[in-house]
């Protein structure tokens, strides 16, 4: 079939580059000239394992084209989707001005029948706002061109975005005619070679999953890390009670984990949209909006425990850091726990020495761009010199096992802040190190 994907972020990016990996003819537009120059020329912009060789493959197959103009995507296009970001608006909402923007383009521009799937994360009626605008569009150019309007939201994981795509849980496709529903089946099913894992549904229902997935996923982590906070003021250890609640078939293991709270570029804006859309509608939502609560408060954890640990005062002090993204196997720095815990420490006197695998160009170019205290080292065994102790904050693998001789004779004290996941426990046994983790008392 013949694509096109609007807006080559995380989602548009991947979605274009899959569907062109199984036979299809993609055209991925963008307003950003620079992405679309670099895309062009073999560069992407994000890191995302597999991403670039099936990028690089694809566009050396024709399968793949990358445009700022979205006329050369709809010469031939039977589906439109919309990839855009629907960043958290001043009072909280989705901001639909993207994914709005590209509806009026679309009905300025279309000459052919379409499809337009949003597959961007839109409060529930956006569909229908999406079907007005294009309408309203055509009715100014005196067009009748039919078009069908399908919510397909994503689920893709960053840092696993590739393979997410490719073998999805589900795929749920909200629609409201058997046309839509058959060509959108069509084109998913080289994914669903084993068993069907698409699910049919109305498009506001589609809408509203998406939100609600998150929002049962952010649910689970704030409920965990609360419990990890008590657990910590009785002396029990919240690992073993994991392990003792999640062996329940109901409950399960996965989202149990107890941390430093839920960052990313989804999670904290889809917790707080749902929020919205519920007020919008005459419902205060209190345990989605305490979930909020608690994340916010979590982020926050370690960098009381190095307080309690060396004072309010931090002057002088220097602190090693790996790293900065908001969860491994990426390099997006939105939302994450490090952007707080530094900012705190700085806040109270303290320089940081960070080091992350990807992510430190996100951070010097954006994050922690006006914070001069924060310097960056290619390895992490080069932040230690000096540092009064080393926090952990997230849980890429070459952080599990470091040489804890090296640290001890590279860094002033062996004390070590781990604000990772549980999971990632550092044994530490008898090795003469103070250890602080979420979840057990200092
Ligand atoms: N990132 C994720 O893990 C993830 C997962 C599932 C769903 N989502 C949802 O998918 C949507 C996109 O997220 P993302 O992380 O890919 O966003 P992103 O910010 O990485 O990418 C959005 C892209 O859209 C482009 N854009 C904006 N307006 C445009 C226009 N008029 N025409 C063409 N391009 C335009 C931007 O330049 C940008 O490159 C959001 O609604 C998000 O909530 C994201």
């Amino acid at each position: 079939m013949n694509l096109t994907v609007v807006g080559t972020g995380y989602v548009g990016l991947v979605t274009g580059t899959c569907f062109s990996e199984m036979g299809n003819n993609v055209t991925c537009i963008d307003i950003d000239e620079k992405k679309v120059y670099n895309l062009k020329n073999g560069i992407i912009p994000i890191f995302e394992p597999g991403l670039e060789h099936m990028v690089k493959r694809n566009v050396e197959n024709n399968a793949l084209h990358f445009s700022t103009e979205l006329n050369d995507g709809l010469l031939q296009a039977e589906i439109v989707f919309i990839a855009v970001g629907t960043p958290m608006g001043e009072d909280g909402s989705a901001d639909l001005q993207y994914v709005l923007g590209v509806a009026k383009q679309l009905g300025e521009e279309m000459e052919r029948p379409l499809i337009i799937v949003n597959k961007s994360t839109v409060p529930v009626g956006t569909g229908d706002k999406v079907k007005d605008v294009i309408q309203n569009e055509l009715e100014k150019r005196k067009k009748n061109i039919e078009f069908h309007i399908v919510s397909n939201p994503e689920f893709l994981k960053e840092g696993a975005a590739v393979q997410d795509f490719m073998k999805p849980d589900r795929i749920v496709i909200g629609a409201d005619s058997k046309y839509a529903f058959e060509k959108m089946k069509d084109l998913y099913s080289p994914f669903t070679h084993n068993h069907d894992r698409i699910i049919t549904m109305d498009i506001r229902s589609a809408e509203m999953t998406k939100y609600v997935a998150n929002a049962m996923l952010a649910t689970k982590i704030s409920f965990m890390n609360e419990v990890a906070n008590i657990c910590e003021l009785v002396d029990a250890d919240v690992n073993q009670v994991r392990i003792g609640i999640g062996s329940d078939s109901r409950i399960g293991y996965s989202f149990i984990y107890p941390g430093s709270g839920y960052g990313g570029s989804c999670f904290p804006k889809d917790v707080k949209a749902l929020q919205r859309i519920a007020e919008e509608n005459g419902y205060k939502a209190r345990l989605i909006s305490s979930v909020e609560k608690v994340n916010d408060l979590q982020k926050l954890v370690i960098a009381n425990k190095v307080v309690e640990r060396f004072g309010e005062d931090l002057t002088g002090k220097t602190f090693a850091l790996w790293g900065l993204a908001f969860k491994p196997g990426t390099d997006d720095m939105r939302e994450a726990p490090a952007i707080y815990i530094i900012k705190d420490l700085v806040k109270r006197g303290a320089s940081i020495k960070a080091y992350d695998p990807k992510a430190m160009d996100e951070a010097k170019s954006f994050y922690l761009k006006d914070i001069k205290e924060v310097s960056y080292f290619n390895s992490k065994y080069e932040t230690l010199q000096n540092a009064e102790s080393l926090l952990l904050l997230t849980e890429w693998k070459e952080f599990r096992s470091p040489d804890f001789e090296e640290l001890k004779a590279q860094m002033k004290n062996p004390i070590i802040f781990d604000g990772r996941n549980q999971y990632s426990n550092l044994k530490l046994d008898k090795k003469g190190f103070e250890y602080y983790q979420i979840g057990k008392k200092s």
